[in-house]
Parts: C-alpha cells; structure tokens; sequence
C-alpha cells in the first residue's frame, strides 16, 4: 500500500465546505463538537484565527487547526490572571476519522505552536473533561491540565460542561 501524501498548509476559504463535511464526521464519531453548531460553516472559520492550517491528505483537506486571541475575559483569565493577554488558544483540532493515526494533529499542533511562539505568545488550549482521546493526546505531547471552569455554552440539558484548561510544555 502506498503511503498518503500529507501536507499542512495555510487555510484557503475555499477549503472551507469540505472541512465542514470533515467536522460532520468527526461529530458522528467523536461527539466533537459536542453540539452541531447552527452555522457550522462559521464555527470551524471562526472569526479572525491569529492563523488557520489544513492537513491534505491526497489533496484533500483531512483536518485543521486554528491558533486564537485569548482575551481577559472568561475562564483563561480566571486560571491564568493578567498573563492570559500573553496566550494563544488552540482551537477546531480535529482530524477526519479516516485519516486519524497519521501524525496528522501532530503535525497541525507543531505548526499551529511555531506560530505562538513567534508571536511571543504561550499556547492554551481547552478540551472537554470526557473528551479523553484529545486528554490523552495532549498529555502524551506534553500538555500541562491548568484547571477546570464550565464551559461558555450549555449542553442539551441546559448545563455547562466542564472543560479542563492545558498549557503547552515550556519547549513546544
Ligand atoms: C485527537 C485527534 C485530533 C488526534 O488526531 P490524529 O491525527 O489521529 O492524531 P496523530 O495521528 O497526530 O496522533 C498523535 C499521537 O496521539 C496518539 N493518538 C491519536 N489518537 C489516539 C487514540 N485514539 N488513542 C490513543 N492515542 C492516540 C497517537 O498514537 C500519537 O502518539 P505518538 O505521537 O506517541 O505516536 C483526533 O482523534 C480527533 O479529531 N478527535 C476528535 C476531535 C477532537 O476531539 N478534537 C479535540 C478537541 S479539544
């Protein structure tokens, strides 16, 4: 068998229907995001990303990663302080079930973390507390849990869930 071609590269909008088609995937799946957003075209742009990348595999857009602006508000700034104005949020990680297992979020991560760190920026990023691939993921690269805060967003039953804040290791 031969082995898939994989690029990462900057986010064109024109990738942005078929990421859209990944993330239904992933949702079936994965559960993430755990609720189908109602636009979900503008939940995986998201507004103003400090920087977007696409995993290809084949040519194909298989995942991607956002790197974000972390504001003085909500939970960052509850955990981190006035420090949160130095962080860069790691967010929209998600690789098509059918590409997982290649080093493709690897590979966005280290990207996505080049890119804080010529920013002068730490890296943060919040997942789910029953998300426990992602946990183990981040874990296994090093990620430090900073602490717990409800999530911004209710669940179906009304509730929020909790998310576990992660601090990139000092050398990523
Ligand atoms: C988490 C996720 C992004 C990993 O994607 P991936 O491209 O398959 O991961 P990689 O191939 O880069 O794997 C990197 C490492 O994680 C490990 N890993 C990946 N998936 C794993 C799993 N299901 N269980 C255990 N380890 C796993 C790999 O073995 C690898 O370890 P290594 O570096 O020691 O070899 C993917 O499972 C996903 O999209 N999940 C759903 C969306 C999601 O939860 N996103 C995070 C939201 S916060």
């Amino acid at each position: 068998m031969t082995r898939p071609e994989v690029t990462i590269r900057p986010r064109q909008d024109a990738d942005l229907p078929e990421l859209v088609r990944v993330m239904r995937a992933v949702h079936e799946a994965d559960r993430y995001p755990a609720i189908w957003p109602e636009d979900a075209l503008a939940f995986v742009a998201t507004t103003d990303p400090l920087g977007a990348w696409v995993a290809e595999v084949d040519g194909q857009p298989r995942g991607q990663v956002l790197l974000c602006a972390v504001g003085l508000t909500g939970g960052w700034a509850e955990v981190y302080g006035e420090g949160a104005s130095a962080l860069a949020e790691i967010k929209r990680l998600f690789v098509s079930p059918s590409a997982r297992g290649l080093g493709l979020a690897r590979r966005l991560m280290r990207v996505a973390l080049e890119d804080a760190a010529r920013r002068n920026l730490g890296a943060v990023l919040q997942t789910l507390d029953d998300n426990h691939v992602a946990i183990r993921f981040y874990e296994r690269a090093g990620w430090h849990p900073a602490g717990s805060v409800p999530a911004d967003w209710t669940d179906g039953d009304g509730q929020h869930p909790t998310m576990v804040l992660f601090t990139a290791p000092p050398d990523a």
